[in-house]
């Protein structure tokens, strides 16, 4: 349902994203690891044009865009098929809890409030934070805010949600419970993800599939078991290893 045909992207002088070619099943849990500075917001950004390709087709569901010849309005309609759970948390500051999980589905979707407030507080019954619904994100915990950004990716009419690192900016202490969160909706919603993400425990839980970027091309990809038992590849075995030796990633 989602497909990435040589997707290609330089910034300056530097190639950063050399040729990517991917495809993720409905459904389907990608996680994407790799070295820092290899490309991979750079891939999500690119999946729903944040960033334009300088070339390359990327399908998600019945809708293509071609990187090389598409319009505006082609980019702002393809926009909505995902939504972006960012590192830094990116709730409205002037809106509570409540609201910025029905702004998507009011604004975007265009659907009465009052259905739209009891999807919303669905949502945020489901990722632990019905009690927060009247506050305001500074009132709110990293964490609860970071599981309220996740409600709010969910309350879009999104066919696929894309994590950059959506635990890095928390403290330690509050990692577990957005991995936890992240776990169950990938098991409850069968949403498609794709999760860029450092936590090796994590992403060998909750993936079907693991991507190994490196200098902007797919150096590896399979099974969480072929990656982190069965890999032939060094470069991998080293990052994966210095991963689960640095600690902090434990659920
Ligand atoms: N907007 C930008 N302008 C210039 N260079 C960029 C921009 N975004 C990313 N880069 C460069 O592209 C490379 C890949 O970055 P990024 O995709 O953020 O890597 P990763 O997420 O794997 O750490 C880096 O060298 C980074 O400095
Ligand atoms: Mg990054």
């Amino acid at each position: 349902m989602i497909k990435i045909n040589n997707l290609q992207k330089t910034f300056g002088d530097t190639k950063v994203l050399k040729g990517i070619d991917l495809e993720v099943k409905k459904g389907e849990v990608v996680s994407i690891i790799g070295p820092s500075g290899t490309g991979k917001s750079t891939l999500l950004r690119c999946m729903n044009f944040l960033e334009m390709p300088d070339e390359g087709i990327i399908t998600i569901g019945d809708t293509s865009v071609n990187a090389s010849n598409c319009t505006k309005k082609e980019i702002y309609n393809f926009r909505k098929k995902s939504a972006m759970v960012f590192q830094s948390i990116n709730l409205l500051k002037n809106k509570t809890a409540l609201q910025n999980v029905m702004e998507p589905m009011i604004v975007v979707q265009k659907m009465p409030k009052k259905e739209a407030k009891d999807i919303a507080l669905g949502l945020l019954e489901k990722v632990g934070v019905l009690d927060k619904k009247d506050s305001y994100p500074r009132n709110m915990s990293g964490g609860q805010q970071q599981r309220v950004g996740i409600a709010r990716a969910l309350a879009s009419s999104a066919e696929v949600i894309l994590f950059d690192e959506p635990t890095s900016s928390l403290d330690p202490e509050l990692v577990g419970e957005v991995l936890n969160i992240i776990k169950k909706v990938a098991e409850e919603s069968k949403v498609t993800m794709i999760i860029v993400t450092h936590e090796m425990k994590f992403a060998r839980e909750v993936s079907d599939t693991i991507i190994f970027l490196e200098n902007g091309v797919i150096a590896e990809q399979g099974t969480p078991s072929e990656i982190f038992e069965s890999c032939r590849n060094e470069r991998v075995n080293k990052f994966v290893n210095n991963f689960s030796f640095a600690g902090g990633n434990v659920i």
